[in-house]
C-alpha cells in the first residue's frame, strides 16, 4: 500500500483552488488504496516562523531553551512524517511569484544538516532517498517554464537537495484570467491528476 503525505499550503481557506485539486487527487488515490496523511500548513496545521532561536536550536546541543526543545521535537516529527511516507504531494499556489510563506516554513523545519541532507567532499547529498514527489501548482496567471515561475524550479531545487529527484508537476494556470481560462486550467489539471497512479 502506497503511503502518501500531502502538504496543503493555501491561505485562502474555502476559496483555495489548490485545495480543490488536492482533494481530487486524494480521493482518486484513496480509491486506489493509498494511505493518506494531510498536513494543512496554511490552515489548521500552520507552523511557527523559523527565527534565529529556532534555527540554532534545530542544530541540537545540550543547552537548548524550552522553546528550542519544543521546536526541535516539532522538526523531528515533521522529518519522521516525511521519511515514513513513499510519496510527498505538495500543493504549491503561486504567491508573489513563489511559494506561500507557510510552505517555506515547513522547508525551514525539515532541511537539517545530518538529518535530511549532509555535506560531502563532492558537495551536498540528500538523505531522504527513494521518494517520489508530486507538485500541484495553482497560479492566477500563466508562468509555466518562464522566467517568472519561482515555484517549480525552487521546489525542485529544494527537493533534490534533500534527495528527492523523482518529481512530477501538475499545473493549473491562468486561474484569474476570466471564467473560461479558470475552468480550462482546472479541468486540465484534474485530467493530469487522473493520469497519476498512487
Ligand atoms: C497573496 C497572493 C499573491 C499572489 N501572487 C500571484 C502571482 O505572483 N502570480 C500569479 O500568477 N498569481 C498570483 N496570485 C493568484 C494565485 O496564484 C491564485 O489565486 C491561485 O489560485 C492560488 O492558489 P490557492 O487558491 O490554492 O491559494 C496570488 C494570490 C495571492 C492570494
Amino acid at each position: 500500500m502506497s503511503k502518501v503525505l500531502i502538504l496543503k499550503s493555501s491561505i485562502l481557506g474555502g476559496y483555495s483552488q489548490s485545495a480543490v485539486l488536492i482533494d481530487h487527487l486524494a480521493s482518486h488515490w484513496e480509491n486506489q488504496g493509498a494511505a493518506i496523511t494531510v498536513r494543512d500548513l496554511g490552515g489548521k496545521d500552520v507552523l511557527p516562523m523559523v527565527d534565529g532561536e529556532i534555527a540554532s536550536g534545530l542544530r541540537g546541543g545540550a543547552e537548548l531553551s524550552a522553546r528550542q526543545q519544543e521546536m526541535l521535537a516539532l522538526s523531528d516529527t515533521l522529518v519522521a512524517e516525511l521519511k515514513a511516507n513513499d510519496t510527498l504531494v505538495i500543493a504549491a499556489p503561486m504567491y508573489n511569484f513563489t511559494i506561500p510563506t507557510q510552505l517555506k516554513n515547513w522547508i525551514d523545519f525539515i532541511a537539517r544538516v545530518g538529518v535530511t541532507f549532509t555535506y560531502t567532499e563532492t558537495g551536498p547529498k540528500g538523505l531522504v532517498e527513494g521518494k517520489r514527489a508530486v507538485l500541484v501548482t495553482t497560479r492566477g496567471g500563466a508562468h509555466k517554464d518562464g522566467p517568472t515561475d519561482h515555484v517549480v524550479p525552487y521546489l525542485k531545487t529544494v527537493l533534490a537537495f534533500i534527495g528527492i529527484t523523482n518529481v512530477e508537476v501538475v499545473y493549473a494556470e491562468a486561474l484569474n484570467m476570466g471564467p473560461e481560462a479558470h475552468d480550462k486550467g482546472m479541468s486540465e489539471a484534474k485530467h493530469s491528476i487522473d493520469q497519476l497512479k498512487a
